[in-house]
C-alpha cells in the first residue's frame, strides 16, 4: 500500500473513496465539527446534515455511512465515519477509526482511499496515528488460503492535509516504520506451529536483520548447556524441535550519556501443549500464539533499528516448543537455572517463566541496565483484566512510569498490577530454591513474582499479554488473530529515552 499526502483540497481528491470524520450529535450541535467535514457537507449540498437529521447516522464511534457518486466531490465515494465525542477524540481513536475505515472499504472492493485531516497544531501525532491505522487495517491473515482472496490490499491511502511540511513527512515515515514492524510481529505470530518452529523463528529473525542496523546471534542447545541454562533446556527436552536463544543487538552511533542499556525479553513458546501437565484439547490450537511476546520483541527491533534511538537495545528471545515427548521433563523434576538457583518443576505447563528466568538472567549478564519482558504468561491475567488491558508488573517505579507513558502515547492499554514482597510466600519448595507455581489464587502475580527473582536487582517491568496478544473474534479495526501488542510501546520506550 502506498501512503501519501494529498495536496489538493478534499473536493478535488480523485480516489475510490474519501473519508471524513463526523462526531456524535452533541458534539456536532455544539459546533465541534471538523472544518473539512463542514466543507464536505457544503460541497455535497448538506448530505452529512441530512444523515444526522434522518436518524440514520449519529456520529457514534466507528459508525459508518457510504455515499456513491457524491455531488461536488471528485472521489467516487464518500465515507462518513463516526468519531464519537469530539472532546475526547484522540490519536488513539483516530488510529482505530482509520483501520476500521480501511477494513470496511476493502470489503466493498475499494482500492484507493483518502482520509481528510483538519489542519491543527498537533497534526504530526494525528498523521502518524491515521497512517498507522491504515497500514494495520490493511493487514490480512490469508496467505494460507488458496484460490481467490476475499479482500485485496489497498493500492493507496492518502492523507488530505494541505501544505505538508518536513515534520509532517517525518510523521508519515515513522508511521510506516512502526506499523510495518507491528504487522511483521503479527505475521510471525500468526504462523502455525508446524511451520514456525524455534529454528524457523531464528531464521526469520536473522533474515529481518539483513540490511538493518542489527546484529543477530542465535545460540543453540549445546551453547546453552555450556552456559548452564537448565530451566530453558528442561522445557525444550520434550520436543523433537531444538530450542534456540535469539539475541538481536542495536547499538547507537551517537550514544546518549547515562549508560542506559535496554534489554527486551520476549517469550517464544512456538507451541504450548502444556507438556506432561498437558492442557485440555479445547482451544489448544491457540497455543500457537504462545510466541507473541518474542514476536513483539523481534518486530520492535526492526523499527528501533530504523528509527535509531540514542540508547543501546538488546533483544533476547528464548524460543522452545513445550511438548510431552518421551524425553519431556516431569512434574517434580528439579532444574538448575543460569543464575545458579534451583527450581522444582511442579507443573510443566508453567513453562514460560522457566525460559524467561534464564533469558532475564542472561540479559543482565549481557550488560543490560533496564529490563522489560513480554509474555503470554498466564490464564490468570485474562481472568483479572479480560482482553482489554495488558497486565504490568514492576520492581521499579521510574521504569514502570516510563513504560506506562510510552503505552499511553501509543494508545496501548496497560494496567499496573501489584507485586508486594508478601506474594513471595506463595513460592516455597521443600526441595529446591523455589517451585515454578504458587497456590491457586493470584496466578498472574505469583508468575511475575517468580520472574522478579531473576531480574532483581535491575529495574524491570513485566508485561503479561495472555489476554491481549490475539483476538478470539474479529473487531471492526482488526481481524481475528495476533494483535502485535507491545510493539509500538517498545519502539516509543526506546526512541523517547534520552539517556
Ligand atoms: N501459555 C500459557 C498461558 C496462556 C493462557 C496464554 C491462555 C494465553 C491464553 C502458560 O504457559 C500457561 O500454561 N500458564 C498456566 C500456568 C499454571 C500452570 C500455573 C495457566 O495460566 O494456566
Ligand atoms: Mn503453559
Ligand atoms: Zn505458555
Amino acid at each position: 500500500m502506498e501512503l501519501k499526502f494529498e495536496a489538493n483540497p478534499i473536493e478535488q481528491v480523485e480516489s475510490d473513496a474519501v473519508i471524513v470524520i463526523a462526531f456524535d450529535k452533541e458534539s456536532a450541535a455544539s459546533g465541534l465539527t471538523p472544518e473539512v467535514t463542514m466543507a464536505v457537507n457544503a460541497a455535497t449540498g448538506g448530505w452529512i446534515e441530512e444523515l444526522y437529521e434522518s436518524g440514520e447516522f449519529a456520529g457514534k464511534s466507528l459508525e459508518m455511512s457510504l455515499l456513491h457518486r457524491p455531488t461536488g466531490l471528485r472521489a467516487k465515494r464518500l465515507l462518513v465515519l463516526g468519531g464519537g465525542k469530539a472532546r475526547t477524540f484522540s490519536a488513539a481513536e483516530l488510529r482505530t477509526a482509520a483501520a476500521a475505515a480501511v477494513r470496511f472499504l476493502k470489503s466493498k472492493g475499494v482500492r484507493s482511499a483518502a482520509l481528510a485531516l483538519d489542519a491543527g497544531d498537533s497534526l504530526d501525532g494525528l498523521i502518524t496515528a491515521a497512517a498507522e491505522g491504515a497500514i494495520l487495517g490493511d493487514y490480512e491473515l490469508d496467505h494460507y488460503k488458496t484460490g481467490e482472496k476475499e479482500t485485496q490490499p489497498l493500492e493507496s491511502f492518502g492523507l488530505v492535509a494541505p501544505g505538508a511540511d518536513g515534520a509532517m513527512n517525518e510523521a508519515l515515515d515513522r508511521a510506516l516504520i512502526v506499523a510495518e514492524a507491528q504487522n511483521f510481529a503479527r505475521a510471525l505470530a500468526s504462523e502455525p506451529a508446524n511451520i514456525l518452529t524455534p529454528t524457523v523463528l531464528s531464521h526469520r529473525a536473522r533474515a529481518m536483520c539483513i540490511g538493518e542496523a542489527l546484529q543477530c546471534e542465535v545460540m543453540d542447545a549445546s551453547a546453552m548447556r555450556q552456559l548452564g541454562m537448565g530451566a530453558l533446556l528442561g522445557v525444550a527436552q520434550g520436543s523433537a524441535e531444538p530450542p534456540v536463544l535469539i539475541v538481536l543487538r542495536y547499538r547507537p552511533f551517537d550514544e546518549a550519556a547515562g549508560g542506559v542499556h535496554l534489554g527486551l525479553v520476549g517469550k517464544a513458546v512456538t507451541f504450548d501443549s502444556g507438556g506432561i501437565s498437558i492442557k485440555p484439547s479445547e482451544n489448544m490450537d491457540k497455543m500457537k500464539y504462545d510466541m507473541c511476546g518474542g514476536a513483539a520483541v523481534i518486530g520492535a527491533m526492526q523499527a528501533i533499528a530504523r528509527l535509531k534511538p540514542r540508547i543501546p537495545v538488546t533483544a533476547i528471545v528464548p524460543a522452545v516448543e513445550n511438548m510431552p515427548g518421551s524425553g519431556a521433563q516431569r512434574p517434580g523434576d528439579i532444574v538448575t537455572t543460569l543464575s545458579g538457583r534451583t527450581v522444582e518443576v511442579l507443573n510443566t505447563d508453567a513453562e514460560g517463566r522457566l525460559i524467561l528466568a534464564d533469558a532475564l538472567y542472561y540479559a543482565s549478564q549481557q550488560g543490560c541496565t533496564h529490563l522489560v519482558d513480554v509474555a503470554t504468561l498466564t490464564g490468570a491475567i485474562v481472568v483479572a483484566l479480560g482482553h482489554l488491558n495488558t497486565g504490568v508488573f514492576a520492581n521499579d517505579d521510574a521504569l514502570l512510569e516510563r513504560v506506562l507513558a510510552a503505552a499511553r502515547e501509543e494508545g496501548e492499554k496497560f494496567w499496573p498490577m501489584p507485586l508486594d514482597e508478601e506474594y513471595k510466600d506463595e513460592l516455597k519448595s521443600p526441595f529446591a530454591d523455589l517451585p515454578n507455581i504458587g497456590t491457586r489464587w493470584g496466578g498472574a502475580i505469583t508468575a511475575a513474582m517468580f520472574l522478579k527473582q531473576f531480574a532483581d536487582p535491575l529495574p524491570w517491568v513485566h508485561l503479561d499479554i495472555a489476554g491481549t496478544a490475539y483476538l478470539e473474534e474479529k473487531k471492526p479495526y482488526m481481524p481475528k488473530g495476533p494483535t502485535g501488542v507491545a510493539v509500538r510501546t517498545f519502539v516509543t520506550l526506546a526512541t523517547s529515552w534520552q539517556g
